[in-house]
């Protein structure tokens, strides 16, 4: 299979008659725990993935932005120095307005530019397509317009475009990742210093990412909602986020708070210790820890956040069903259908993928993909030759 970065060049050349000056490439990521942890100023453990999105860019003399979307065959022309307005017709074009727009807000000055942009993350399955497009169309910008980018920051001007222009409250968890991710490790991230460090995967271990092809509905409005009760939360301990309420403080305030508020903040402050430990059990290659805290996590999304449905409860246990306590397995990302990830033993991986595809379609009447993933590093920027 042709890899994106060398099909945007081609079809760059092709369509704007020049070879593109730099091609960036972002990757999508997998998170392994930390769900919903990252806007509540906690802890996440994300892998960058080897599917990306690669954006080919060239110098226009003008001050517009032409730029094609292979994947959806579409194509916009965007002047910079007009405001962006939010295009309904050409959805993806909104990433790209986003960016713009910040990169403008934070003093960045951007030079006309040809823009050819195709990846290979699975769209709308929850492996941070959006934050791959992002990431890659910043580094290719500010490239081409010679102010170079640091990783931290091309993740914050991304996390804006989401939060301020396309409408997701995200947390910075998919932008950093994609900047920084690291091949065979995982990044522990500090949500509230934004300090991260790498954790080793262990060596025999497969990452299994399995879509469960449920249609997402509604999706931003319910991780708005979530956002918003766990904030609520927070300001009811009059402290700056989640990260800041213990277990015992919950405990005593429960009469106070509602029982749904109770059963959000009380993911977050586990979620935030499993993330911890998982930080330590996977260097140390200890599976059953690993097991125990995914199979944790996934209860705790699945009855104090509410954020699983039944189908990928399904996908969960006919993976535990073979995998028992030598792996572990959880549903990833934000929530409400998206994907399943299983961290396994490479000589468990066929006989995983055998019992989802035999099994998984007759249960729920979908139909499972399966993605053998290695982790990788983030975002790169290279001069075309
Ligand atoms: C989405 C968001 C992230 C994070 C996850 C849930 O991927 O973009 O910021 O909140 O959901 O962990």
């Amino acid at each position: 299979m042709t890899e994106p970065r060398e099909l945007v060049a081609a079809v760059h050349a092709r369509l704007f008659r020049r070879q593109p000056d730099f091609i960036a490439t972002a990757p999508g990521r997998v998170n392994l725990i930390g769900e919903h942890t990252d806007y509540n100023d906690g802890f996440v453990l994300p892998v960058a993935i080897n599917y990306y999105t690669a954006v080919a860019i060239s110098r226009r003399k003008d001050r517009q932005i032409c730029a094609n979307a292979m994947n959806e065959n579409s194509q916009v022309i965007l002047d910079i120095d007009a405001i962006m307005e939010f295009d309904s017709a050409h959805l993806w074009s909104n990433y790209l307005r986003g960016v713009v727009s910040e990169l403008f807000a934070c003093g960045y000055r951007l030079t006309g530019a040809d823009i050819t942009i195709f990846g290979n993350v699975p769209i709308g399955a929850g492996l941070s397509s959006s934050a791959a497009l992002e990431i890659a169309l910043i580094r290719a910008l500010t490239q081409l317009s010679g102010e170079p980018i640091d990783g931290l920051t091309a993740a914050r001007i991304g996390q804006a475009a989401e939060n301020n222009f396309v409408g997701c409250k995200c947390g910075i968890m998919d932008q950093l990742i994609a900047a920084h991710g690291e091949a065979n490790n995982a990044l522990l991230i500090d949500c509230r210093s934004l300090e991260f460090r790498s954790v080793l995967l262990p060596k025999d271990v497969d990452l299994l990412v399995i879509n469960s092809n449920v249609k997402r509905q509604l999706v931003d409005g319910e991780y708005n909602l979530r956002r918003q009760q766990c904030e609520e939360v927070a300001r009811h301990f009059s402290v700056q986020a989640l990260r800041d309420v213990n277990l015992d403080q919950l405990s005593a305030a429960a009469a106070d708070l509602g029982d749904d508020d109770v059963r959000r903040a009380r993911h977050v402050i586990t979620e935030n210790q499993r993330t911890l430990l998982m930080a330590q059990a996977l260097p140390a290659g200890d599976m059953s820890q690993v097991s125990e805290l995914m199979c944790a996590s996934h209860e705790s999304m699945r009855r104090d956040f509410e954020i699983t449905v039944p189908a990928i409860d399904t996908l969960v246990e006919i993976v535990r069903s073979v995998i028992g306590d030598c792996g572990g397995v959880r549903m990833t990302g934000g929530g409400f259908g998206g994907c399943v990830i299983a961290l396994i033993p490479r000589s468990q991986a066929t006989e995983v993928t055998a019992e989802v595809v035999a099994r998984y379609p007759s249960l729920t009447g979908l139909q499972p993909n399966v993605f053998r993933c290695s982790a990788s590093s983030g975002a790169f920027v290279a001069q075309d030759d």
